[in-house]
């Protein structure tokens, strides 16, 4: 079982065939703010390297990553490898500008040649319209807007695939519903600790757009652990979700499994979870996430957690998150 997790996979509906998991590219940003650590440059680039090198030969970044730095190592590390390696994925996010949070396609537009720019390339696999939350659906839609302008790149064949890449499920939703999307991104809203997206992704996957799992460890705490890093979706994690996470820690630490196994393999293994986006910043991760990937997980594991009870069960607000509503 553990092996073929490695398999690559169709993206949705589309020609493309992705591996299963997707280097994320947020903590190569260096945003201090978000994850309490600074990422060296050269630590960057040798991270997307190994990336590039293993079965996750899988990008994926965004303008507002350090607004352009983590798109820029990435661009850095495919000019010291030559360009984007046969047969590997890149993707990058198009979005409002952070520093005035305008999002007009005006804006999208420039910040997109910059993208291109920084990354040193003419063409990508897929973009996203990033946090759309930051905007309204009509004035994203709107001839002109957003949508209209990144669709006008994907007609010049600049990038082949659309997506969307948001907060609140009920925004993710909206686009979706157009049938101009071809894959959705929705994050730490599908982990061992907040199934929030569940709807969602049943949504998508009925649509036949490639569903994207970013951060199955909620931004750190069920990779590094509750005592490191006890944050869950780039804040103070509430006490629930630390207990939760201390009781699944205990269960798997029985069965000889490691905590971040089982948060990367509950995303893997949903059949319909096209790829799990992976934040990694250290060569190293990607060996670990390889390994992580390749364990089998005895049943037991999966039966213990479950009766838990469902991960929102003590969370009658839903866990609050960040996003712009
Ligand atoms: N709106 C959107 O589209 C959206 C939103 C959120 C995230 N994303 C994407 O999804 C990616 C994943 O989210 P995320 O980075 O926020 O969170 P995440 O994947 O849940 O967790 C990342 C954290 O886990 C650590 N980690 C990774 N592999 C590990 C391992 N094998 N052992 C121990 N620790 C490990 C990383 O440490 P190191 O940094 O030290 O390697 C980092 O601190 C982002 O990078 C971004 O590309 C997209």
């Amino acid at each position: 079982m553990g092996k073929d997790l490695l398999n690559r996979r169709k993206f949705g509906n589309t020609a493309l065939e992705v591996p299963p998991v997707a280097m994320g590219c947020a903590p190569l940003g260096d945003m201090l703010d978000t994850f309490l650590y600074s990422v060296p440059e050269d630590e960057a680039i040798a991270t997307v390297k190994a990336a590039l090198a293993s079965p996750f030969d899988y990008i994926d970044t965004a303008a507002l990553y350090g607004d352009g730095v983590s798109e820029q190592r990435v661009g850095q590390a495919l000019k010291e490898l030559g360009g984007l390696p046969d047969g590997a994925v890149l993707q990058t996010k198009a979005g409002r500008n952070p520093v005035d949070n305008d999002y007009s396609g005006e804006t999208v537009k420039r910040r997109f040649e910059r993208s291109l720019e920084l990354l040193g390339v003419d063409h990508l696999d897929t973009v996203f319209l990033h946090d759309a939350e930051w905007t309204t659906f009509d004035a994203a839609m709107a001839p002109g807007g957003p949508v209209e302008v990144l669709r006008s790149y994907q007609d010049q064949g600049v990038f082949d695939y659309l997506g969307v890449a948001s907060g609140p499920n009920e925004v993710e939703l909206q686009y979706i519903e157009t049938g101009l999307f071809d894959a959705v991104i929705t994050h730490n809203r599908y982990t061992l600790l907040n199934t929030n997206a569940d709807p969602l992704i049943d949504a998508a996957a009925a649509r036949g757009l490639a569903v994207l799992n970013a951060a199955p460890y909620g931004s750190g705490m069920l990779s590094r652990g509750p005592d490191s890093y006890p944050r869950y979706a780039y804040q103070q994690a509430p006490e629930h979700l630390i207990e939760r996470t201390e009781q699944i820690r205990e269960i798997c630490n029985r069965h000889g499994v490691p905590l971040a196994a089982a948060a990367l393999q509950f995303s893997m293994l949903d059949p319909r979870i096209t790829v799990t986006i992976v934040g990694m910043s250290r060569p190293e991760r990607i060996a670990s996430t390889v390994e992580l990937a390749s364990i089998d997980i005895p049943n037991q594991v999966w039966d213990e957690i479950e009766a838990l009870g469902p991960a929102d069960a003590d969370d009658p607000e839903i866990y609050r998150f960040k996003d712009k509503k």
